[in-house]
């Protein structure tokens, strides 16, 4: 049986707001208590909109983000991050050149690691996740592979922080941000559905049409490996927010 809570909203507008609320409380909570907040970060173009919010609020509401430390879940592995297209280039542009945070306290994968590196660098972040006290929010898109992170099919429970070859599908669906396919990297650092598994709460975004059938099996198919969103159905704190056409075939 599903742990999820769904939440659909008429617009993603409406939805991130109350995901900010979320993000918000805690951040200030463990401001007032003297602590750090840890969030789990995603990019694409899912969670954009949240993190525009999110910079209001830093503008207008006085949000600091100064006790927040924050762990992406993946990198594109080639990719170093002055590279408009790395996803440490997205968090800047995104989100962190616009907060308060700490640039220090901010992690993304190292995508240019070298090979033999690899297996060290991903050991590296969980342990840094670890010694963080873990995750206190994870925020998540979803891919039409199914995926989360990059932990593409078939991807389970066992899996960690790891290097990952790329679906082609991921490839298509992200060559919009490359302009053409053929520079779209074929492997990736994703933190293991697992190390996701692991966050004290989830929280997965999805918006449009494209992503309704996926929802669907993710919520409705009893969990697999071939479908490793679907995993979330175990979680003991895991809310998805939706708006109405992602939600429309659940
Ligand atoms: C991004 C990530 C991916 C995306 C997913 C959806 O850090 O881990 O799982 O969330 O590919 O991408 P968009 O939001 O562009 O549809």
């Amino acid at each position: 049986m599903s742990n999820v809570t769904t939440k659909v909203f008429p617009t993603k507008q409406e939805a991130v707001s109350l995901v900010a609320d979320q993000i918000e409380t805690l951040i200030r909570d463990r401001a007032a208590a003297g602590k750090k907040a840890i969030l789990g970060l995603a990019t694409g173009s899912t969670p954009v909109a949240l993190y525009q919010e999110l910079i209001r609020r830093h503008k207008e509401k006085g949000l600091s983000f100064k006790n927040v430390v924050s762990f992406n879940l993946d990198e594109y592995y080639g990719l170093p991050g002055t590279h408009d297209q790395s996803y440490r280039y997205f968090m800047n542009q995104q989100l962190f050149d616009h907060v308060d945070i700490n640039k220090a306290d901010t992690h993304v994968p190292n995508g240019t690691v070298a090979e033999d590196k690899v297996d060290a660098e991903c050991v590296a972040y969980e342990a840094a996740i670890k010694a963080a006290g873990g995750i206190d929010i994870q925020i998540l898109g979803i891919g039409r592979t199914g995926h989360i992170g990059f932990n593409e099919p078939p991807a389970g429970p066992a899996t960690r922080t790891r290097k990952v070859h790329l679906d082609e599908l991921t490839r298509k669906d992200n060559s919009v941000f490359f302009g053409d396919i053929s520079k779209v990297p074929h492997y990736a650092i994703t933190m293991g559905v697992g190390t996701i598994l692991d966050a004290h709460r989830v929280v997965l975004l999805a918006w449009g049409e494209a992503k309704a059938d996926i929802i669907r099996r993710t919520l409705k198919d009893t969990p697999s490996d071939s479908c490793p969103a679907s995993w979330l159905q175990q979680h003991k704190d895991c809310l998805f927010v939706l708006d109405q056409a992602a939600a429309a075939k659940i």
